[in-house]
């Protein structure tokens, strides 16, 4: 689907969409189109509502009038805005990815959409018009890559959307930045959708080889060399799958200085059983998911890269297959890390930690970054915490906490901080090594990972992102149809594009 700008006369044709805010006591106010379309269809538009009895301009509500008279439109969908007052980015993506799916279903390949709302809203006219424009792509994402039956009637059918307002050059330009970001979000939901015998660490790879296309720097380190560099605990999670693990190394240096660089570091799971500490098949199932830290990592670069961000920043992700095997690691065994440190392996299903361990201590001695940001599916645990609407977030700086957190806020993809602290992370000291990888069952599962993480970053400003709950979801959002949402994209766009970049 293509989105467009134009200004803001009515089409002659097709289908429409106006956006109605809530009044008053009076009920939905229209704005200027729909009292114009109101006058030349002779009342249709006041006479729909009031038939729609419920219909009160509140975010989410609509009515659809087919073929309405005085016009030549296919269909008029009248869309509850809410409040103009509230009216924010969240609510514009909202309502431009709610639409795209419902004329999708329609059969019609072209719509025009105005928000048409009469008073100020939080956000400008050219902010506004883009962000439905971008809701609707972030919306209309699909993968159909095995489908080979679908009827033609299931297909989505638009094609083309037009956004009418007086700011369209504006938002135009604003929206040729966030359609990146969209392409982006669509390669991590592509990522994370295919499945594991297509997607594993070599194929994975090669994905984020094709980063150079844009300008990106891309090393691919295979065993050999990781052996070399002694990452001891990667190669330990690895070494039950017939898969070749790899690391993979991104590096953007939009800056053009020599600036410390921002490091995003992603857990790479193609596929997770658990390894020997075998998962039962109902957990299995969804496990090819277990990539989505380093999918976002991906997509991170791609999204800089595509839009030429001012900014150095460098990606590592950790490719591996969890499998269990005649060569797979036992619980028990003990593994040494990049940094020296040794590891009691008590469960070989905390592997996404063991993975992390080596990979955030090879961006920390290579790139000395300025901050270092981890993104990873790491534990059952934050999904009790926090479902599926945020996620985890913990660190060892303030100051970078609350820059994720805002730029959480700003994306629509929040975090919520979680406690650090030694009472902790002594649960992970262990008898015969220098730590386990496990704490005691049950207990503060999510935290005791993240205390594991940070014995392997040192001084460095670093965050750590547990996104298993919110990498994946089973049900339809206006924006992310259920399946894999892309999550971390647009937040690690959104902090450096506010903390980072030169402007
Ligand atoms: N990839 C999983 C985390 C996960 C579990 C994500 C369920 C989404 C849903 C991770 O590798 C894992 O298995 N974690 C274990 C840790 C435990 C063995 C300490 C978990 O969460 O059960
Ligand atoms: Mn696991
Ligand atoms: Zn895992």
């Amino acid at each position: 689907m293509k989105v467009s700008f134009a200004g803001t006369a009515i089409p002659s044709q097709g289908a429409l969409a106006l956006g109605v805010a809530k009044g008053g006591k009076s009920g939905p106010r229209l704005g200027p189109l729909a009292e114009s379309l109101d006058k030349k269809s002779k009342g249709a538009l006041k006479r729909a509502i009031k038939a729609a009895e419920r219909f009160s301009g509140d975010k989410g509500q609509s009515v659809e009038i087919l073929a309405p008279a005085g016009t030549r439109l296919s269909r008029l969908f009248l869309l509850g805005i809410g409040k103009a007052e509230d009216f924010d980015a969240r609510a514009a993506e909202s309502l431009g990815g709610s639409l795209a799916r419902r004329v999708s279903a329609t059969g019609e390949s072209r719509a025009a959409i105005a928000l048409d709302a009469a008073k100020a809203t939080k956000i400008d006219e050219v902010e506004a018009s883009a962000r439905i424009g971008f809701g609707a792509r972030l919306g209309s994402y699909r993968f159909d890559r095995y489908r080979t039956k679908e009827k033609p009637d299931k297909k989505p059918s638009l094609r083309q959307l037009t956004v009418m307002t007086r700011a369209s050059a504006g938002a135009q330009k604003r929206f040729a930045v966030l359609d990146k970001v969209a392409d982006s979000v669509y390669l991590t939901r592509d990522l994370v959708t295919e499945p594991p015998n297509v997607l594993y660490p070599r194929t994975l790879a090669d994905q984020a080889q094709a980063l150079s296309k844009l300008g990106v720097k891309v090393e691919v380190l295979g065993r050999a060399k990781l052996e070399k560099l002694g990452m001891g605990s990667l190669l330990g999670v690895a070494q039950g799958s017939s898969h070749e693990p790899f690391v993979v190394v991104m590096q953007w240096n939009g800056a053009g200085n020599g600036a410390a660089p921002v490091a995003f570091i992603g857990k790479g799971v193609t596929f997770d059983s658990g390894g020997l500490s075998l998962k039962p098949s109902s957990s299995m199932e969804e496990m090819k998911f277990d990539m989505a830290g380093s999918a976002a990592v991906i997509g991170a670069m791609c999204a800089l890269a595509a839009r030429k961000a001012k900014v150095n920043a460098v990606g590592v992700v950790g490719l591996v297959e969890n499998m269990p095997s005649a060569h797979a690691q036992r619980p028990g065994d003990v593994v040494k890390s990049m940094s020296g440190q040794t590891i009691e392996v008590l469960n070989t299903d905390a592997e996404g930690r063991l993975v992390l361990a080596d990979i955030l201590w090879y961006a920390k001695d290579r790139f000395k970054p300025a901050a270092m940001i981890d993104l990873a599916t790491l534990t059952g645990a934050i999904i009790v915490a926090l479902g599926h609407h945020q996620a985890g977030l913990f660190s060892n700086n303030d100051e970078l906490a609350g820059r994720l957190a805002g730029a959480g806020e700003a994306e629509g993809e929040r975090v919520w901080r979680m406690p650090l602290g030694d009472e902790y992370d002594k649960d992970i000291d262990s008898e015969i090594a220098d730590m386990k990888n496990i704490g005691s069952a049950g207990k503060a599962g999510s935290i005791i990972g993240a205390q594991f993480l940070q014995r392997f970053v040192g001084d460095t400003p670093w965050a750590h992102l547990d996104i298993a709950g919110t990498a994946w979801v089973n049900k339809d959002n206006p924006t992310s149809p259920k399946g894999a949402t892309g999550f971390g994209v647009r937040l690690l766009n959104r902090l450096i594009a506010d903390h980072y970049e030169q402007k």
